[in-house]
């Protein structure tokens, strides 16, 4: 097993440009996913998260665009590759799932196609020998009567079925990255908990490593063995799942920790009590200097609305970036 970690994202600038100045909607961004793990990458609407995943992907448009920092595919830097590599690169070695597959899925192509096409694109394969193992893909995602449902157009199956087959064909090709992106937001409660079996599962079984994108902090502890949580642009802690879990130290860590529903946690109504952290995020142009946490930050001293705190590393391995638990 080689040491070279999956995917290395180092000291990452993306800037927003404006009608006059540039914004950095994500600064100073930096982590590591080893082959074959997983890595999960929290927080608040409008943090970053997205487009994080866009610049991975080598898929960020302007505005927006990455203004500083490396990221290297197994070693490789993914920056100044060409559009045309970029595209081999996406699906066969590097993968995504989106939050809403029909957007991801072209609506005038069956699914069936759609999974072959991997095939044929990047190994080759004929489409007589594609169109067989693209059965063979949808079984894998549990898709019942496969052999029927190649021939169905993403319309004509629900929001679970077609994120299936989203799965199938991001994992078509045995990608060495799969990045999902809130991939179950969309979906039932219940269907969410099968979808993220079935994508840690199979990812697991074909050593893919993951990155996964939510809001749900609960979620991505529980898939994943690190934790990123990104406030305004910034990784503010990263961590062991069981870290941040047992002893979150940021403070906004530990906001989100005590605002996950808890087993005993009812109120006298009979209701899941749950705590939010008072204030809202930032927008980019209005980021205030310092901590961009202080002004929603219970224990915000002096320092804290001038300088920006330094990332210390951890005991337990992983680092956070605050001045006063740091
Ligand atoms: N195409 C774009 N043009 C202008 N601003 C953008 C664009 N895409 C994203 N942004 C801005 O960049 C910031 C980060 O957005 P991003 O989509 O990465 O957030 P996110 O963490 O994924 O949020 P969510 O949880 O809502 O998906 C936000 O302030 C957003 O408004
Ligand atoms: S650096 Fe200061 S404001 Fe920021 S999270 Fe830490 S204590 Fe709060
Ligand atoms: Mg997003």
């Amino acid at each position: 097993m080689s040491a070279t970690p999956v995917l290395e994202v180092e000291t990452l600038r993306l800037e927003l440009a404006g009608a006059g100045d540039a914004f950095a909607a994500v600064e100073d961004v930096s982590f590591a996913i080893p082959r074959g793990e997983s890595m999960g990458l929290v927080g608040e609407s409008g943090c970053g998260k997205s487009i994080t995943a866009l610049a991975v992907m080598g898929l960020l448009r302007p505005p927006l665009r990455i203004a500083g920092g490396r990221i290297r595919l197994s070693g490789h830097e993914i920056q100044g590759l060409g559009a045309a590599e970029l595209r081999k690169l996406r699906g066969k070695r590097i993968s995504m799932i989106f939050q809403e597959p029909m957007t991801a899925l072209n609506p005038l192509s069956t699914v069936g196609r759609q999974i072959a096409e991997m095939f044929v694109l990047h190994e080759g394969a004929s489409w007589t020998e594609a169109a067989e193992r693209a059965v063979e893909a949808l079984r894998q995602v549990r898709v019942p009567s496969p052999e029927r449902r190649v021939k169905d157009y993403p319309h004509q199956l629900s929001g679970g079925m077609r994120q299936r087959v989203m799965i199938a064909i991001a994992l078509a090709c045995r990608p060495e990255l799969l990045v999902a992106d809130e991939p179950t937001t969309a979906l039932d409660v219940t269907v969410q908990a099968e979808i993220i079996d079935l994508m840690q599962e199979l990812a697991a079984a074909q050593g893919t490593a993951i990155l996964m994108i939510s809001h749900d902090l609960g979620l991505v502890a529980r898939m994943c063995r690190r934790v990123a949580v990104m406030y305004a642009g910034r990784i503010v802690e990263e961590r062991s799942a069981r870290d941040v879990f047992v002893d979150p130290r940021h403070p906004y860590t530990r906001g989100l920790v005590a605002s996950l529903p808890r087993l005993g946690s009812r109120g006298a109504d009979g209701r899941r009590r749950l705590r939010e952290i008072p204030g809202v995020v930032p927008s980019i142009a209005a980021f205030p200097p310092g901590c961009r946490f202080n002004p929603r930050c219970a224990d915000a001293e002096e320092r804290c609305r001038s300088a920006v705190p330094a990332a210390s590393s951890m005991p337990g391995g992983g680092l956070v970036r605050c001045h006063v638990h740091g």
